[in-house]
């Protein structure tokens, strides 16, 4: 085959399965290809979703023995499941997974797994431990920073105050519960911070964070802090603050750090701080394939985070060119 004719196969392997299913002429252009895998993602609407597609892609761009199949569970348990059952019957040679929600999706694991097929489970986990690897950022380990740094900025320790709000992700995911775990071992340490809030839920997203937000601004008169399990979810809750004049008596910490989200509007002044959740979509890729070229893989490997604020948000912009 002609060189550029390669290049052209190359680039159209990641095929995108659109809502149809995966009826895609998959074999026809990866013949030459040596792995077929398949990454069932859970939605493609939350910009870190959309970045972590943007990852994966550019990596198997690098990787031309490699024919990745992504398919879009839509944010739906369901749809994610039918998804991953496609993948099984298409006897894909590994999968990638980051679930919607963890119980849901254990089914489907251990049944791809049941067919021999390696797993490697992506940022959200599932309730076995049967896969192959676990990717992704330390949760509980973030939400000790960001309980920490609330902590200083709401007075220092032993001596913090204020009301706080608390927005959770979606109650079905570890990462939710890690992230107020890890934060609340620092902030329940201080009798002068009182949560307002019991448990509420934004489902990781903006608009429901923003109707939290609006409800809670309704019966507080005093909001200090508020803390969301990711960046959309802070800013919705800014952006209902800011839409009756109370975003400058409030700080507002989140989590994820997108150059373009998370770490602007830290620099714009709109959030406090944010903490990074590094998508795992190049390293869950690269790991993949080494597996199937017979090499070790851990079991778990963990993402590194860093703590972005006023301090260093600009440089981390120019880092990126923005
Ligand atoms: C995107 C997202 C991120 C968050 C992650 C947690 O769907 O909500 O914003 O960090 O999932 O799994």
């Amino acid at each position: 085959m002609k060189r550029r004719e390669f290049l052209t196969l190359t680039a159209s392997a990641v095929t995108l399965a659109g809502a149809g299913g995966l009826i895609l002429p998959r074999r026809a252009f990866a013949e030459d290809k040596k792995w077929t895998i398949g990454f069932s993602q859970c939605t493609t609407i939350e910009p870190w979703r959309a970045q972590f597609n943007k990852d994966i892609i550019a990596e198997a761009a690098k990787h031309p023995e490699v024919n990745l199949i992504i398919t879009d569970g839509e944010d739906k348990t369901e749809k994610q499941v039918a998804d991953v059952e496609n993948l099984i019957t298409q006897q894909v040679d590994a999968l990638l997974i980051s679930p919607k929600e963890s119980a849901g999706l254990t089914g489907v694991v251990l049944k791809a797994i049941d067919a021999k097929i390696p797993v490697f489970v992506l940022d959200r986990n599932v309730d076995t431990d049967k896969y192959t690897q676990f990717l992704g950022g330390d949760n509980k380990l973030i939400g000790k920073a960001a309980g920490e740094y609330a902590v200083e900025i709401l007075g220092g320790k032993g001596k913090a105050k204020g009301n706080l709000v608390e927005i959770w992700g979606g109650l079905g995911t570890q990462p939710a519960h890690d992230r107020h775990d890890g934060f609340h071992e620092f902030t329940d340490q201080e009798p002068g911070i009182k949560n307002l809030l019991d448990q509420q839920s934004g489902d990781w997203k903006q608009d429901q964070a923003y109707n939290i937000m609006a409800t809670a601004l309704r019966n507080n008169e005093q909001i200090d802090l508020v803390y969301g399990h990711n960046d959309p979810m802070a800013y919705g809750a800014y952006l209902a603050a800011k839409d009756v004049g109370r975003e400058k008596d409030i700080k507002f910490i989140g989590i994820d750090a997108l150059p373009g989200e998370g770490v602007t509007w830290v620099k714009n002044g709109e959030l406090t701080a944010t903490f990074l959740y590094a998508t795992p979509g190049a390293e869950g890729l690269r790991q993949a394939i080494k597996f199937l070229n017979g090499e070790k893989v851990e079991k778990t490997i963990v993402l590194p985070t860093e703590k972005v604020t006023k301090e260093n948000a600009e440089a981390i912009l120019k880092e990126k060119g923005l």
